[in-house]
């Protein structure tokens, strides 16, 4: 009986459901008559056009106000971060293996690094209009472009010594004595003067390992100014290129693995961030076998 009452319920509630969804005697779908649907749809279509007008609106003026020659992101990044090339990962690390016997293992390097320097050749960086910023007086003036654009300091292969491609077209690869390049990152729009650049010209860099990783050579000598960093991004400075440190192993051991800590080094830069292993410097392996 029970369960006869159910069923009965149940039909019941569908064929109520049923009249609900269609009532064929009033003409009503879903309780209303098509004409309120209609009213109703377009009644939300024009809310939410609304809507999204108000929303554009909004982003509209929010972008008015940026100023596409100010960089609209500056983190606190004091430091610079640093990346090496060749930049060969194995998995997370940089490991730079290769075999001077054997021509094939360093072939790919050597390529890469020519492409990655291609753009310090002398005569694409004058095409960029980028100015010689080797002597420091005035250099605001020196970088005043068109417009609101800058020009960017120049940084030549020449200025690589013995590891630009011309002084050795293999970069030291071939003879056992290898390049590293180390690049150093923009810092957006840095605040500087000529004072600050003299104090920032202290030992700059400096590579170290926990083994003897015998003489090495740093170029340019010494270190260079802050003149090169400031980035005042890619459309005010649209031709910067970012300094390098080149790093030549005179004489390391073979079949050795290293493990070799670059450091950027100066005033105010920091180099031990727990949080940033990038931030002022770099690790990577170097093995040279024979
Ligand atoms: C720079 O590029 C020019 C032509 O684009 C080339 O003739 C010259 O050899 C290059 N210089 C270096 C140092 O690679
Ligand atoms: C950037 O380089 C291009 C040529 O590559 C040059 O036409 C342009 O004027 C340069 N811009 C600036 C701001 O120096
Ligand atoms: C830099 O200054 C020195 C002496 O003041 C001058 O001899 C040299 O030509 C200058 N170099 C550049 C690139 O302006
Ligand atoms: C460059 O290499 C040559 C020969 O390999 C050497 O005589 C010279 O001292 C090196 N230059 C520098 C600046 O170390
Ligand atoms: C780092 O630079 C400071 C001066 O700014 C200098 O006293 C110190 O010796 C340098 N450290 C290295 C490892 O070169
Ligand atoms: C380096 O290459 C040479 C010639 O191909 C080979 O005899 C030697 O074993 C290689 N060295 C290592 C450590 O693999």
């Amino acid at each position: 009986m029970a369960t006869f009452n159910e069923k009965r319920t149940c039909s019941e509630r569908m064929q109520n459901f049923g009249r609900f969804v269609w009532n064929p005697d009033t003409g009503e779908l879903m309780g209303r008559t098509l004409v309120k649907w209609v009213f109703i749809s377009l009644y939300y279509v024009a809310f939410y056009i609304i809507m999204i007008g108000l929303f554009a609106l909004s982003i509209y003026s929010l972008m008015k106000t940026l100023d596409p020659y100010e960089p609209d992101y500056k983190d606190q990044l004091q430091s610079p971060g640093v990346t090496v090339r060749p930049s060969l990962y194995v998995d997370e690390d940089i490991e730079i293996v290769y075999n001077i016997s054997d021509e094939d293992s360093y072939r790919g390097i050597v390529k890469s690094l020519h492409t990655f320097l291609s753009v310090y050749n002398k005569t694409k960086q004058h095409e960029m209009m980028n100015k010689d910023c080797s002597n420091l007086t005035d250099v605001k003036s020196l970088l005043a472009g068109s417009g609101r654009t800058k020009h960017a300091c120049q940084f030549t292969t020449d200025m690589l010594g013995n590891c630009s491609c011309d002084k050795d077209p293999t970069f030291g690869y071939a003879s056992g004595q290898p390049c590293i390049f180390i690049k150093m990152n923009r810092l957006l729009n840095t605040n500087y003067n000529n004072e600050m650049i003299r104090f920032w010209n202290h030992n700059m860099y400096a590579c170290t390992t926990q083994d003897d990783l015998g003489h090495v050579e740093y170029f340019p000598h010494g270190s260079f100014g802050l003149q090169y960093f400031p980035y005042y991004g890619k459309l005010a400075q649209p031709n910067y290129t970012n300094p390098l440190v080149a790093v030549k192993l005179l004489n390391p051991a073979k079949n050795h693995e290293f493990t070799i800590v670059c450091r950027v080094n100066g005033s105010h830069i920091i180099s031990e961030n727990p949080h940033d292993p990038y931030e002022g410097k770099v690790t990577f392996k170097l093995k040279i076998e024979n």
